[in-house]
């Protein structure tokens, strides 16, 4: 858990409270936690999902793993402590996302419990609704799919720490839903998140 380092600094509220926000919008943010293993198909799923809800009039928005690693978290790398860093710096973007109204998809690996329930635990403070959603096809479905050809790099020893194969990844206990993509097609998958948010009224 990081620290707060700097001293000297006051929280300064603003004047629109989330009831005017959410009139504003004419929904209520949130944020989707999408968790799984490498090429399970989180960020298929986030890129439909996104589309569809933008057809329906809802602002949402995908924060990818490997394009999140492009930029805000450049500076980060697969250790254990990079990976927390990477999915604490997430949870707190994604809920600023939740907080200004929009349905933030986030598709990360997020291997760590403590991780993820960190990121929920930062949007129940602020009551913000967040999904956790395991994306759980068997790590054979996901080798091979192999898009990226990265589990052929980490089984032949080119990539070390590849989660799956030499790394951990902890599976969620509670999740809001789970999708396994194994058998379902990106189209039955993005309506289990579609009646997910319906239930939980959201759209
Ligand atoms: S996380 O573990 O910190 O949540 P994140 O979702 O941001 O991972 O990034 C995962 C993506 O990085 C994978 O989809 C893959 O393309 C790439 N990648 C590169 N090296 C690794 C590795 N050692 N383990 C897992 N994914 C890796």
């Amino acid at each position: 858990m990081a620290e707060q380092v700097a001293t000297n600094i006051t929280w300064h509220e603003g004047d629109v409270t989330a009831e005017e926000r959410r009139a504003n919008m004419n929904q209520t943010g949130c944020t989707i936690w999408m968790t799984g293993l490498s090429a399970s198909g989180k960020s298929t799923i986030a890129v439909v999902l996104e589309q569809v809800l933008l057809q329906r009039g809802k602002h949402a928005y995908r924060l990818d793993g490997d394009n999140v690693r492009m930029g805000l978290n450049k500076n980060l790398g697969f250790s254990a402590d990079d990976r927390a860093e990477n999915i604490r710096r997430i949870g707190e973007v994604s809920k600023l996302f939740a907080d200004a109204g929009v349905i933030c998809i986030a598709s990360f690996i997020s291997p760590y419990v403590a991780d993820r329930d960190a990121a929920r635990a930062l949007h129940d403070d602020s009551n913000l609704p967040f999904f956790e959603v395991f994306v759980n096809p068997p790590l054979s479905a996901c080798e091979e799919r192999d898009p990226k050809g990265l589990y052929k790099k980490a089984r032949a020893g080119e990539i070390k720490g590849f989660t799956g194969i030499d790394d951990p990844y902890e599976e969620p206990k509670n999740p809001e839903l789970l999708l396994p993509t194994h058998e379902l097609s990106v189209e039955q998958a993005t309506e289990k998140i579609l009646e997910l948010l319906e239930a939980k009224g959201i759209i």
